[in-house]
């Protein structure tokens, strides 16, 4: 493996910093609260330290609405507080990546008022301005310039009433759009991506950055059924057409030519594995990997909110499609877990407390075993669960917030409409990390920004740190063994038994070494021969890694919520 291909053994921890650890007590997690645990992720054994945004922002979409790139919100800390943590982060060898919002900007963000303040401003152009539909008097019903949905409810245009046009916001009405057509637009994202990374920083997370190219005529969408006259605008700004030219330019002017191989991830709703194969082939220069939404969307019918149960066939045929589909050229990213998604332990595995344990570490056992490079987002190595929330008031993410608003506003029943919130809001992954048994879980003095999930007194990073059985030890285990055995990183994929309704095994191979992983979806024992086609052959096989004891026989039937890892 060259140098350049550090990241393909890597394992990357996000920190939500407003929810990480607070130091200065306002309640709210900060810089100098990151450089205060730079122990325990060391002890974890992480490579990289991706950060969601610290930057300056009215945080009305906690912060991926940026009002200053260049400067750090004063609730994070400030300048120094990152230089601080980015050289004792390189002090233990650990990696820096920051998040790169430039899909949009805040309203509040200086390029967005120049441009709002006339039409004939230089930076008019900056952003998506349209007047009102043919027709239509601004401000009227239906006069938006096109039918398009936001992805945080309504319409994706809001009118400026001193202009009398209309802005292009594709998030919330704080988030206008930026027009990556006006080249004067890219060279200013350049420079500051620059100034970043000369700072010292080891690479990007790209938010969002499979919507930078729209198709430029902004057609309407078809109607979305429930939502209409809203319509589904995806065609026209997801993979857009030039989004592979402005990546590769991206990569001339920013990347190119620095003396270290840096990381860069593109986050990308919508992305199918033909273009993902695209986006991360090293020949082609745009990123070394993206993430995919497949996985995450199969308890997920017309809409967000509309959930069902993850059927493990489809999980793991979905799965297998991205190992197979990213094998010979590109490069898989590998996540259960963000700051958007509910928590994996209460998703797809079990957070009854008879379970929740097994379940966590069944659950990294699978993921860091494919091929890619895994993510771990805060407290998943704990198996932190989703939080109970007892009413709508308790929810604070604006995604969740607006949903409520328009849910109930278009006669939805309030019920559904709290139980669609428990299942899918973001605020699930954004209560505040369980560190300890103390006062609000160690993660503040003062009062927390979000709070606790009441169940810390036995779930918190002290205990499982005092634990050699815990979820913590599992996952650092996992890390470990990813940086010791190539068949990990290298190995070839193959799924075993795919219409097995609770049992998920797969093959790596690599150089004459073979790791066999299995894992059991479900409470109840399963027995493993029927879908190992050559088991005998395994019998005294070594387990490299279980996540039950005691020990029993490696080929023995799976116990509820078993998995192990053999090797030969
Ligand atoms: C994706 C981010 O992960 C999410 O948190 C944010 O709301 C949107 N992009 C908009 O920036």
């Amino acid at each position: 493996m060259t140098d350049d291909q550090w990241f393909q053994s890597a394992v990357v921890y996000q920190v939500y910093p407003r929810s990480f650890q607070d130091c200065d007590g306002d309640g709210i997690g900060d810089v100098p609260g990151i450089v205060s645990r730079l122990d325990y992720l060391q002890q974890l054994g992480i490579d990289v330290l991706w950060l969601s945004p610290i930057y300056t922002s009215p945080q009305d979409d906690n912060g991926y609405d940026i009002s200053d790139y260049q400067e750090i919100d004063p609730v994070f800390g400030t300048l120094v507080d990152v230089d601080e943590l980015i050289a004792k982060a390189h002090a233990r060898g650990i990696r820096i990546v920051m998040d790169l919002v430039v899909n949009h900007t805040s309203d509040e963000h200086p390029w967005f008022v120049e441009s709002r303040s006339s039409k004939d401003n230089p930076k008019r152009d900056w952003y998506w301005w349209r007047p009102p539909r043919d027709g239509h008097e601004a401000g009227q019903r239906g006069a938006e310039p096109t039918n398009c949905e936001s992805f945080f409810s309504g319409p994706t245009w809001e009118l400026d009433e001193a202009t009398g046009e209309y802005y292009l916001h594709l998030f919330s009405r704080k988030q206008p759009d930026l027009n990556w057509e006006n080249p004067e637009v890219r060279e200013a994202v350049y420079a500051m991506m620059r100034w970043w990374l000369d700072r010292g920083i080891d690479g990007f997370r790209m938010d969002v950055i499979n919507m930078i190219s729209k198709v430029t005529d902004l057609p309407d969408g078809q109607p979305i059924p429930g939502r209409a006259p809203l319509g589904n605008g995806h065609p026209f700004f997801l993979c857009g057409p030039r989004n592979h030219e402005f990546l590769q330019e991206m990569h001339r002017e920013v990347f190119e030519g620095r003396a270290d191989k840096l990381l860069t991830v593109g986050e990308m709703p919508g992305v199918t594995v033909e273009e993902a194969v695209l986006f991360t082939d090293p020949e082609r220069h745009e990123v070394d990997m993206v993430f995919q939404f497949e996985h995450v969307q199969l308890d997920v019918r017309e809409h967000k909110w509309d959930r069902v149960d993850v059927d493990l066939r489809d999980l793991k045929a979905s799965l297998a499609h991205w190992q197979n589909g990213l094998a010979e050229r590109g490069w898989n990213s590998l996540y259960w877990n963000n700051h958007d998604q509910p928590r994996a332990v209460s998703r797809f595995g079990s957070d009854d407390p008879a379970h929740r344990v097994a379940a966590a570490k069944l659950l990294g056992t699978v993921l860091h075993l494919h091929r890619g490079t895994p993510y771990v987002y805060q407290g998943e190595e704990l198996g932190m669960t989703n939080v109970p929330f007892a009413s709508a008031a308790d929810f604070l993410d604006i995604e969740s917030v607006n949903y409520h608003a328009a849910a109930v506003a278009a006669g939805e029943d309030p019920e559904v409409v709290l139980a669609n919130l428990r299942l899918g809001s973001r605020d699930n992954a954004r209560s505040p990390m369980q560190w300890d048994l103390t006062d609000h879980a160690g993660f503040t003095t003062g009062t927390p920004w979000a709070a606790v999930n009441p169940n810390y007194t036995d779930i918190n990073a002290a205990s499982a740190v005092a634990d050699q059985d815990s979820v913590f030890h599992h996952y650092r285990r996992l890390i470990a063994l990813r940086h010791d055995e190539p068949a990990v990183v290298h190995g070839t994929y193959q799924l075993l038994a795919p219409s097995h309704e609770t049992l998920y095994a797969f093959t790596r191979t690599h150089e004459g070494t073979e790791l066999l992983v299995l894992a059991n979806f479900s409470g109840d024992e399963v027995a493993i021969d029927d879908a190992v086609p050559d088991l005998a052959s395994w019998e005294g096989a070594p387990l490299l890694l279980g996540n039950l004891s005691p020990e029993v026989p490696t080929t023995a039937p799976l116990r509820g919520w078993e998995a192990r890892v053999l090797k030969r």
